[in-house]
């Protein structure tokens, strides 16, 4: 499908990521056959509930994530790579939404981009709560780089049951875009599940659906193109680029 004619190369373009834009890179999604949620359970590791039960299998289930991102083998991809492309060489506004916890979207170069779930190499001291940039194992001697509090740091990631980050400025985004990029996402956790909507209904914007198969909100979208992230969204950055002439 050809882009919209009346896309300018100075629209407002709001982008989402999931954890597929990141498997590429060597790093689980949640949903798939072999994902994190096929291993162990939301309940016992993703809830506040589950962290004041047992926050030793909480806080060792994101030790263990936040060393596989360090690993030295996990780089940005050319997704990731395009993105970043995208936000400098587009004249308009180009807001990366991401439900990822990774920090690829950054080290790869993107800047105006929002983590909605949280970040996993940040702490956040239930304490004082300051959050902090954290690279090491998390327990309960970590000591609060802000108040020199112990026993009070957690991940700084947005738990289910819990409020995403930013959200008045995702909607403001959203109601304003013109062109609304869904990517490596199955569209199952709301609110990000309902941005596609919102960027429709509210911007009139036009809706791409760019995910290795097609996910359980893709009949809301405009248009769809399927297959790994480091092919369709070069491709598709490369169109959008062309339109910048
Ligand atoms: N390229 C593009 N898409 C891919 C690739 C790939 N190489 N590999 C997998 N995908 C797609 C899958 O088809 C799936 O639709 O990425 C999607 C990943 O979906 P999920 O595993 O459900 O991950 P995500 O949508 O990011 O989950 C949302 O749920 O558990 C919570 O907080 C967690 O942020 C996460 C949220």
């Amino acid at each position: 499908m050809p882009l919209p004619a009346t896309l300018t190369p100075d629209a407002p373009i709001v982008i989402l990521t999931g954890a597929g834009i990141s498997k590429e890179s060597g790093l689980e999604t949640f949903r798939d056959a072999d994902g994190i949620w096929s291993k162990v359970r939301i309940e016992d590791v993703a809830t506040p509930e589950a962290f004041a039960r047992d926050p030793v299998t909480v806080q060792g289930f994101y030790n263990a994530r936040r060393q596989s991102l360090l690993n030295p083998n996990v780089q940005p991809n050319a997704a990731h790579a395009a993105l970043a492309r995208l936000e400098q060489a587009w004249s308009g506004p180009v807001l990366l939404v991401t439900q990822n916890i990774d920090d690829l979207h950054e080290r790869a170069g993107s800047t105006n981009l929002i983590h909605m779930h949280g970040e996993m190499l940040k702490a956040l001291c239930e304490i004082c709560d300051a959050s902090s940039p954290w690279h090491e194992d998390l327990s309960d001697e970590a000591i609060c780089p802000r108040c020199g509090s112990a026993g009070g740091l957690r991940p700084d990631v947005v738990w289910f049951g819990e409020m995403p980050y930013e959200m008045e400025r995702i909607f403001a985004a959203l109601a304003r875009c013109a062109l609304f990029i869904s990517i490596g996402t199955s569209g199952n956790v709301y609110p990000a599940a309902g941005f596609v909507q919102e960027a429709r209904m509210v911007a009139g914007a036009h809706t791409v659906e760019l995910n290795l198969e097609p996910s359980s909100g893709v009949t809301a979208f405009a248009e769809a193109r399927h297959g790994p992230a480091t092919e369709i969204v070069p491709a598709y950055v490369e169109e959008l680029l062309a339109l910048a002439g």
